[in-house]
């Protein structure tokens, strides 16, 4: 449920499978850049599936993050929930396949708005962040590039939204 000093403050929940890799490396480069920015917003991430709940991201994923500057070991992965579309403000699918997990659990009157991550990106639009879980450890670099660029995209909309 949202706190009561959270009315204010945006919040948007980045969402991938498994919440070990995809989504929890946009959360990490989101934190940092909205720290950067120095705009407060209250950040989050989870997986469409259970398989992961309570892990940490996938070593992989953490020594991206780490190359990047980034410490993410202290997340841990939850699975989405009906409630999540009245607690956040925008929820960012990392795939097509995420998105429509979602709607399958999206209630009627959720307030939440469901899109992809690289929707944000000029001519990305449509686009799924390519899942790094069973292909080679350079596809981590590539993720971070893709949820790094959302990152930015981030920011530069809530900058410009005062
Ligand atoms: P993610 O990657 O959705 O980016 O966290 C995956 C992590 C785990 C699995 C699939 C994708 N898995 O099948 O366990």
């Amino acid at each position: 449920m949202r706190e009561d000093g959270d009315i204010a403050k945006p919040a948007i929940l980045f969402l991938c499978l498994g919440n070990i890799c995809r989504s929890p490396l946009a959360e990490g480069a989101a934190r940092a850049a909205f720290a950067r920015a120095g705009i407060d917003v209250r950040l989050d991430s989870a997986g469409t599936g259970d398989w992961h709940v309570g892990h940490p991201p996938d070593d992989r994923a953490q020594a991206e993050a780490r190359r990047r500057g980034i410490d993410i070991s202290g997340l841990r992965a939850r699975q989405l929930s009906a409630d999540d579309f009245y607690d956040f403000d925008l929820i960012l699918a990392a795939d097509e396949a995420n998105l429509r997990d979602a709607r399958a659990i999206r209630p009627a009157d959720a307030t939440a708005d469901l899109r992809l991550m690289l929707d944000l990106l000029p001519g990305r639009g449509g686009e799924g962040v390519t899942d790094p879980y069973y292909g080679r450890d350079d596809g981590f670099a590539a993720t971070w590039d893709d949820v790094s660029a959302v990152a930015a995209a981030l920011v530069a909309e809530f900058s410009s939204n005062g």
